[in-house]
C-alpha cells in the first residue's frame, strides 16, 4: 500500500518518533541515505509562492540521491487546466514521488487517491504538515521531549499552521491551546479529530480568545502570519482584528521563563511578532527552518520504505 502524507494525522505517534528519530540521524549524517539513486525524479509542484519549502525539498532531494523537478502551477497544465487525478497518472510513470503545494485539501486528496507513488502536501489552505514535523524536530532537539509540553498557538486559528498544531500536537501527547479571536477559529471537525487524538496520546486541546490566559505558563509560543497565502483581499481587517495577539516581550515574559518562540516564516515583523522576540534568546527559528529540510528528508526516506 502506498503511504502518503496529506495531513498531520497521517502519522500515529509511533510512525511520527521513527520519522523525527530519522530526521536525528540524517542531520548527524546527511548524505548517509540514497533511496533515490539513480537518480530517480521527484516532482515538486507549487500553487504558491515558497522559499523554505522549494529549497529544503530540492536540497533534501539531491541529498537522498535523486533529482528534484520543479513544477510551478502557471506554468504546468495544472490549475484548473487538467485535473489532479490526470495529473498524477502522467507523473507517477516518471517520478518516485509527487510534492505538491496548493490551495484545496480536496485536490491533494484526489491525487493520492490516483496514484502509486507517495504524495506528500507541502502546504495547502487547511494544513501545513512538513512544517510541523520541522517544528517538532526543533521543539524536541531544545526540550529533549515533546508529549506532556504545552505549545500556545496565537493568531489565526482558522490557518493551516494552528490546524496542523492541533493533530501533530495532538498525536505526539502535547497540550495544545490555540488562541484567537471570534470569526478565526479552527475548523471543528478538526478540533473534534484532534481531541480523539489528544484523548488516545495523553494530550490536550483547548481554544481560547484571551491571549494572555493562552500563554501564561507555557513551554512554547508559536504564531504564524495574519494574512495567509490565498487571504489578502481580507488584510485591511485582518490586520485590524489581531492585534491583541501580536507577540511582544511582554505576552512572552507570561510563558516559562524558558519558553521557546518559533515561527514557520515568512514573518511579517512588528505585526504578529516583533523584531524583540523574533531576534530574541527564546527564537529558534533558524533551528526550525533547517529542520525543514532534514524532516523532509525523513520523511521521504519512511514513505518510500513503507510504500513497496
Ligand atoms: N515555512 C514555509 O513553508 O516557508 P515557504 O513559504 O518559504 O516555503
Ligand atoms: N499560514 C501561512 C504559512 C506560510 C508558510 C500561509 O498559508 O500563507
Amino acid at each position: 500500500m502506498t503511504r502518503h502524507f496529506l495531513r498531520d494525522d497521517d502519522l500515529t505517534q509511533s510512525e511520527q518518533l521513527e520519522i523525527l528519530d530519522l530526521a536525528v540521524e540524517l542531520k548527524t549524517d546527511r548524505w548517509g541515505r540514497k533511496p533515490l539513486a539513480g537518480p530517480q525524479t521527484v516532482a515538486v509542484i507549487f500553487d504558491k509562492s515558497s522559499t523554505r519549502t522549494r529549497v529544503s525539498f530540492a536540497v533534501g532531494i539531491a541529498d537522498l540521491g535523486g533529482s528534484p523537478l520543479i513544477i510551478s502551477t502557471a506554468n504546468s497544465q495544472l490549475g484548473g487546466k487538467e485535473t489532479p487525478s490526470d495529473t498524477a497518472r502522467v507523473l507517477e510513470r516518471m517520478v518516485s514521488a509527487i510534492v505538491w503545494r496548493t490551495y484545496a485539501q480536496s485536490g491533494l486528496e484526489e491525487m493520492a487517491a490516483s496514484t502509486t507513488v507517495p504524495v506528500i502536501n507541502a502546504l495547502s489552505d487547511d494544513f501545513h504538515p512538513c512544517q510541523l514535523l520541522a517544528d517538532l524536530l526543533t521543539i524536541r532537539e531544545h526540550r529533549g521531549t515533546l508529549a506532556g509540553l504545552t505549545v500556545t498557538f496565537l493568531g489565526d486559528g482558522a490557518c493551516n499552521m494552528a490546524h496542523s498544531y492541533l493533530l501533530a500536537g495532538a498525536v505526539a501527547g502535547m497540550h495544545v491551546r490555540i488562541a484567537s479571536p471570534a470569526g478565526y477559529t479552527p475548523d471543528p471537525t478538526v478540533v473534534s479529530d484532534a481531541r480523539a487524538l489528544a484523548a488516545a496520546s495523553g494530550g490536550s486541546v483547548e481554544l481560547l480568545t484571551d491571549p494572555i490566559a493562552a500563554v501564561t505558563g507555557v513551554d512554547v509560543v508559536v504564531t504564524d502570519t495574519w494574512v495567509s497565502m490565498g487571504k489578502e483581499a481580507e488584510k485591511t481587517e485582518r490586520l485590524a482584528t489581531f492585534g491583541a495577539y501580536r507577540v511582544d516581550s511582554a505576552l512572552m515574559a507570561l510563558a516559562k521563563p524558558d519558553a521557546l518562540f518559533l515561527h514557520c516564516l515568512p514573518a511579517d515583523r512588528g505585526f504578529e511578532v516583533t523584531a524583540e522576540v523574533i531576534d530574541g534568546d527564546q527564537s529558534v527559528i533558524w533551528d526550525e527552518a533547517e529542520n525543514r529540510l532534514h524532516a523532509q528528508k525523513a520523511l521521504m526516506v519512511w514513505l518510500l520504505e513503507r510504500s513497496t
